[in-house]
């Protein structure tokens, strides 16, 4: 998702969220992942993720930055838990990264991790803040991929062995555990547009790797559950209405094709046993006897991630007969140019609660631009309030048409590494400056704060 960054524009209807809507223990929270905030990227034993790897191909990465440093979280977790406090959030989405915990991603445990995330929980729970951890957000262990990665079936053994290290070590004081952040974008644009890491561009790759990612999806509910029984476990994908570009006919295929690579390749096998109809016939080739009940497990929770309506047009020089497409010219942007719809995220809600069944979390929404400090260092960063304002309000009117949300999760808390847009697109409530790393709260964490004060109970 690495879109130029367009001129901000912000005129959204300004109604707050009714909380009386909200469930008493409603969940407010904020969302990173290991890669884009923890840096000490070749300390304490953490082995090469593919992103290393990436990030240092010519022309990948805007800038060709890297996540070496990013927002040094690794040594400034305290402080960034006491912003967390400040704000008053309930709960803290981050992701372990594999190769900190097992270097070459089986085998020797690299205890200097363990005890890194360890420290993270327990100065979490003392803020009486919820850790929520997921278990992959994108970094694989380089060694993993040089044995082919997520296009080698063995994968989902080794998925399935870490989620039971981290089970096993964290599970005490962990009650929420996700398996997979967003699989449609780490396989999509990983193996078949070569736009993530590892930057593969094939169909056959493509479809071995979401069928490899499922099975380790199942296998790593099992691992956790057998540790954990109490566990609350889930997946957490992004939804997203697809759009035809407007113009010709065909796009609306296309639309529907992307939708099923977006949208559905990995909740419906998971919760259903089945792949979309669309593309059922492209899975086949990796398929064993017994898979689909192997995906298929039982779930606590579904986390959505949302931001904005993608488009498609077709494309039939493309792999897979679709290509990205652009909003109409009339959408309105964030900063980061993607289109600003609180009406479609109130849809994919209530869709996704009426489909799935079960209680959802919003684990990811929020707002992309390039804020900068004015003259006086402050960040007024209104087009993020307006946005957030109106996202927290069309949730409320998903609440309000009875889906069961239980909680929202803003991304992001911090600015970090935003994949292949580098530094350049900020989606923090607290401004980080890359340069001295020094945290300034936006006018943003300041709304933020305001709207879970009154609905805390402490
Ligand atoms: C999501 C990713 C997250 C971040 C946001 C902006 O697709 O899960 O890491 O990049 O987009």
């Amino acid at each position: 998702m690495n879109d130029k960054i367009a001129a901000p524009q912000s005129e959204l209807p300004g109604a707050e969220l009714d909380t009386a809507l909200l469930r008493p223990d409603f969940l407010w929270g904020v969302s990173t992942s290991s890669y884009q905030i923890e840096g000490a990227a070749h300390e304490d034993g953490r082995g090469l993720s593919i992103w290393d790897v990436f990030c240092r191909q010519k022309g990948r990465i805007a800038n060709g930055d890297t996540g070496d440093i990013a927002c040094d979280h690794y040594h400034r977790y305290a402080e960034d838990i006491a912003l967390m406090r400040d704000m008053g959030v309930r709960a803290y989405r981050f992701s372990t990264a594999w190769p900190r915990l097992l270097p070459r991603g089986r085998g020797a445990a690299n205890e200097q991790g363990f005890a890194f995330y360890d420290r993270l929980i327990d100065r979490l729970l003392e803020a009486r803040i919820e850790p929520w951890l997921c278990l992959y957000h994108w970094d694989l262990p380089q060694s993993l991929d040089d044995l082919g990665g997520w296009t080698n079936r063995d994968i989902a053994g080794w998925f399935a062995d870490y989620a039971a290290l981290v089970a096993q070590r964290y599970g005490d004081r962990v009650k929420h555990f996700a398996t997979f952040n967003e699989p449609s974008v780490s396989t999509l644009f990983g193996y078949a547009l070569g736009w993530n890491a590892p930057g593969i561009a094939d169909k056959s790759s493509y479809y071995k790797a979401a069928h490899h990612l499922n099975l380790a999806h199942g296998a790593a509910v099992d691992a956790i559950r057998d540790l954990r029984p109490s566990a609350l476990i889930g997946a957490i994908h992004n939804r997203q209405p697809v759009l035809p570009e407007s113009g010709k006919p065909e796009n609306a295929h296309a639309a529907a094709l992307l939708d099923a690579h977006w949208n559905l390749l990995f909740p419906e096998p998971q919760s259903f046993a089945a792949y979309p109809a669309l593309i059922a016939h492209e899975m086949e080739p990796s398929q064993k006897a017994g898979d689909m009940a192997r995906i298929c497990r039982r779930l606590d929770w579904f986390g959505v991630n949302h931001y904005s309506p993608i488009y498609a047009r077709a494309d039939a020089a493309s792999q897979l007969g679709f290509a990205w497409g652009k909003p109409p010219a009339s959408a309105q942007q964030t900063g980061a140019g993607w289109s600003i719809h609180p009406d479609a995220f109130r849809d994919v809600l209530i869709a996704a609660w009426r489909r799935y069944g079960l209680p959802i979390y919003v684990t990811e929404n929020g707002s992309g631009g390039n804020d900068a400090p004015d003259a006086t260092g402050a960040i007024a960063d209104k087009a993020r309030i307006d946005y957030l304002r109106a996202y927290t309000h069309a949730m409320g009117e998903a609440i309000r048409a009875g889906a069961d949300i239980r909680g929202y999760f803003v991304w992001s808390l911090l600015d970090n590494f935003e994949w292949g847009a580098g530094f350049t697109n900020r989606f923090g409530l607290v401004h980080v400056d890359f340069k001295t790393l020094r945290r300034t709260p936006k006018a943003s964490a300041r709304w933020y704060a305001g709207l879970i004060r009154p609905t805390r109970k402490d």
